[in-house]
């Protein structure tokens, strides 16, 4: 059995990826490494947690020692690095906690990997390994043409301290490529929505607060521009770079499905008042502006010609329907939500992992 390494598997997109593993290849055996911070959540993976071919491994990136004891205990095979803190907003108040995790746990992560994986990586290229490292298109800076999109070969010009940390991270992961022959292939990818998103984020904050009847907040004038993609489709990218990718090089994954944040949270109101059987108009009405985000950037739009030529990826959902199957799932599953905005989720789990 294939012994496989994903990190930050309790979060959004990571508990996709962990499932999509578990799932398709029952030849693997999936370790799900997770600190479980604010934003991680084993409730997510409550449909896998039994399966044969899974085990959860709280631990935090951050510790080089523990790394290196897992990494000795454990011959990975491979690794798919999503743990990261990604939220952009909070990258504004508490800088350094971004520098920590994102740039000194990947470090950590690649060079326990470079010790677990030296003789392999002495016979030049170490084929039978692979770290994968789960990038975003933030690292590309913001576009003002609209006919300009992210390529793989934009150069790097991130303006958030987020940003800024994945970028750094980014460099680690094609210096040790370089430096020491590490088996690396990278994805950047653009927003993400669906289930299980953790409601800081604009989706799911909406669709909480359209619920609770709260104001909506919208940064500035709504103006700015993101390219959503549902998160099965980029865990489905993930396992096709992962499989098919070619070592040292980077994919863009994308949407091609970009939205002005004002259209996109008036598409959700709609949606939701006919869900809810609420007047037309009630959900717009809690629309707020607020203060815009520092340092905001304008527009992100991904060119993922790259994938869709050289692997055959694309994505599968049309936005609207995506954005209903999302809506339909916050509906269906309430006490997820109510369990995550009143901190009850880190009970149950703390009681178990410590
Ligand atoms: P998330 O915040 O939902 O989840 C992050 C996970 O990492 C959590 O489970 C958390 O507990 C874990 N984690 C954080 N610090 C850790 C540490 N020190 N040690 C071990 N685990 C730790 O994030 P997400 O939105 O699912 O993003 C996952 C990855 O994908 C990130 O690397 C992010 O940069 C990247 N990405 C996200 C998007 C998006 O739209 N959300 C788009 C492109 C790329
Ligand atoms: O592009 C990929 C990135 O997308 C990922 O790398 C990040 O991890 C992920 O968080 C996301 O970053 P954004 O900053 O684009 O996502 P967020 O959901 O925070 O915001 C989306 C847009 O909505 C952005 O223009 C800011 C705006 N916004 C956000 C919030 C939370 C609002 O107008 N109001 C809000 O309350």
């Amino acid at each position: 059995m294939k012994k496989i390494l994903i990190t930050g598997g309790a979060g959004f997109i990571g508990s996709h990826v962990v499932r999509r593993f578990v799932n398709q290849y029952p030849d693997y055996h999936i370790y799900n490494l997770d600190a479980l911070t604010y934003a991680g959540n084993l409730e997510n993976l409550r449909d896998v947690e039994d399966a044969a071919n899974y085990t959860f491994v709280k631990g935090d990136i951050t510790d080089a020692v523990f790394l290196d004891e897992l990494f000795a205990n454990t011959d990975f095979y491979g690794v798919v690095h999503l743990a990261a803190e990604s939220h952009v907003d909070r990258s504004i108040s508490d800088p350094l906690a971004f520098v920590v995790t994102n740039v000194i746990g990947t470090v950590n992560l690649l060079n326990a990997a470079r010790k677990a994986w030296k003789d392999d990586l002495a016979n030049r290229g170490a084929t039978n390994r692979l770290f994968y490292h789960v990038s975003t298109d933030e690292v590309y800076g913001e576009l003002h043409d609209p006919n300009e999109f992210f390529l793989e070969t934009t150069s790097y010009d991130p303006r958030s301290p987020y940003s800024a940390s994945k970028a750094s991270s980014d460099h680690f992961v094609r210096a040790y490529h370089n430096t020491y022959k590490m088996p690396v292939v990278i994805s950047n990818c653009s927003n993400n929505y669906g289930p299980n998103h953790f409601p800081e984020k604009l989706i799911p904050l909406m669709i909480h607060n359209i619920m609770q009847k709260k104001p909506l907040p919208v940064y500035g004038k709504g103006e700015n521009v993101r390219d959503w993609l549902y998160v099965e489709d980029h865990a489905r990218a993930i396992d096709t770079i992962f499989h098919r990718g070619k070592v040292g090089e980077t994919y863009n994954i994308g949407g091609h499905n970009e939205w002005k944040n004002l259209d996109l949270v008036l598409l959700l109101c709609k949606i939701m008042d006919d869900k809810l059987g609420r007047e037309p108009g009630t959900a717009e009405s809690l629309i707020t502006y607020v203060t815009d985000r520092a340092g905001h950037d304008l527009r992100y739009a991904i060119d993922a010609t790259r994938l869709k030529t050289e692997l055959g990826w694309e994505p599968s959902l049309q936005f609207e329907e995506g954005l209903e199957k999302t809506v339909d799932w916050y509906l269906e599953n309430q006490a997820w939500l109510d369990n995550v905005t009143s901190g009850n989720y880190k009970k149950y789990y703390e009681e178990m992992y410590g």
